[in-house]
This record gives C-alpha cells, structure tokens and sequence, in this order.
C-alpha cells in the first residue's frame, strides 16, 4: 500500500505543479503539455517515457487497490468475530468509509478525467483542441457542475491522502512519542496544499480569471 501510494502522492505533486502553468498562459501550458509527451528526448523516441510513466501508474492503481482489498480481507479473517467493545478503533468507522467509498469515487473521478482532459471524449472542444483549450472548455462558468463535481473529487483524493500519509507514518513506525502530532500535522498540511493547489485552476477558469 506505502509503496504504490507513494508513487501516486508523487504524481500527484508533479501533476498539481504543472497544473499551475496555466495561470502563465495558453503557451505555457500547451509547452507543458508537449514537454510531457516528448520528454527524454533524443535518448528515448517520443512520447516512451510518457507511456513508461503511464504504465507505472496504471499498475500502482491496481496494485494500490489490489493491496487494501487484500489487507481489509485478511483483517476480516484474522477477527471474524467482532470485538464486544465499541471503542473508536484507528482503521475503523469514518477512516475506512472515506478510505474504501473515496477511493471508488476517485477512481470514477479519474475515469471521468481522462476521457475529459486526456482523450477529450467528455469536452466540448475535442480532441481537435489543444491541452490548454480542453481546460478552458472543460471548466467555463456555464459547466459549473463540471467543476462542482471536480471540487468534490478533489476533497475526496485530500481525505483519501491525509489518512493514507498518517498510515503510512505508523506502518514506518515513525510516528509515536514526539514525532505523533508533527507527523499528523505533516499529513493534514501536505494534503490541504495539493488539494488548494489542485483547485486554484478549475476555480480560475470559472470565475474567468483564466481564459
Ligand atoms: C483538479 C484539477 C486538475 C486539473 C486541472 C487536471 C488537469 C489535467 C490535464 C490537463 C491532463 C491532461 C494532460 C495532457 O494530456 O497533456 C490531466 C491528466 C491526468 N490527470 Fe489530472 N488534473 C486535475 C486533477 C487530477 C487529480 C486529482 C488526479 C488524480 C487523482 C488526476 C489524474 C490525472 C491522470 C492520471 C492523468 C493522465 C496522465 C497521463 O496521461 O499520463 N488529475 N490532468
């Protein structure tokens, strides 16, 4: 689980990053997006390295939700019977309802995405548009509920990522004594600047500040 969800946290980094390009312009972002396709250039012919990380992430999904469908089982296996106390437990209740439910809706979302700004399925300038007229069309004031929708998800992947960061300390052992509320604090505080940070454009583009 630490390990696929550390490639996506990193991902999601880079991705949030680059995002911001489009507060540069229109060819600050299409550059980007160029970058991203032609990147490893001479060494690697075009668009290898994009495939390569595409295909890393694609199997970090689905071992990520091969490895927390395989832990919840073996966690119902190892207590079939439930405990008789009902004390708050860490992995239970809302953590694993926004761990569990989050999780499909992310992956919904991330389904939605892809057919939206990658393949243009979803978007009203096509596939025909380029990368920065797909984001300005996808996100106009009168499609409010694209970025609605986009703004739930969002908070969504924050949630999933600040209870996934806080487990990932524990499992490391790292967070215990001193280290348990600046290690807590880290998690909520990586997590609430890629959930702004990821908002800023979506938000940008319907209110008109990009366009
Ligand atoms: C909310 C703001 C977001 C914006 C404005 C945004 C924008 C974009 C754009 C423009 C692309 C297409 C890049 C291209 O074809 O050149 C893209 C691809 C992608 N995005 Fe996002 N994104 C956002 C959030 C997210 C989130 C939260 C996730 C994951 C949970 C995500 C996952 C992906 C993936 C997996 C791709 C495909 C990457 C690839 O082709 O290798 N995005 N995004």
């Amino acid at each position: 689980m630490a390990v696929t969800g550390a490639i996506l946290v990193l991902f999601l980094v880079g991705h949030m990053t680059g995002n911001l390009k489009a507060f540069f312009g229109a060819d600050s972002f299409n550059e980007y997006a160029s970058f991203l396709r032609t990147m490893g250039e001479p060494l690697l012919p075009g668009r290898v390295a994009l495939t390569i990380v595409e295909v890393v992430l694609g199997v970090a999904i689905i071992l990520h939700m091969w490895s927390a469908i395989s832990l919840a089982r073996r966690a119902g296996k190892a207590r079939p019977v439930r405990y008789a106390a009902r004390r708050k437990a860490q992995a239970s209740g809302y953590a694993v309802h926004t761990m569990r439910y989050g999780g499909v809706v992310i992956l919904l979302f991330v389904i939605y995405h892809l057919l939206d700004l990658t393949f243009g399925t979803v978007n009203p300038a096509g596939w025909d548009g380029t990368p920065y007229e797909r984001l300005v069309a996808s996100f106009a004031p009168e499609r409010w509920w694209v970025t609605a929708f986009y703004v739930v998800a969002v908070l969504m992947v924050g949630l999933h990522l600040r209870h996934g960061l806080w487990s990932a300390f524990q499992t490391l052992g790292l967070a215990s004594g001193r280290s348990y509320r600046p290690l807590k604090l880290t998690a909520a505080g990586v997590s609430a600047v890629l959930v702004l940070g990821f908002l800023t454009v979506p938000v940008a583009v319907m209110i008109g500040v990009i366009k």
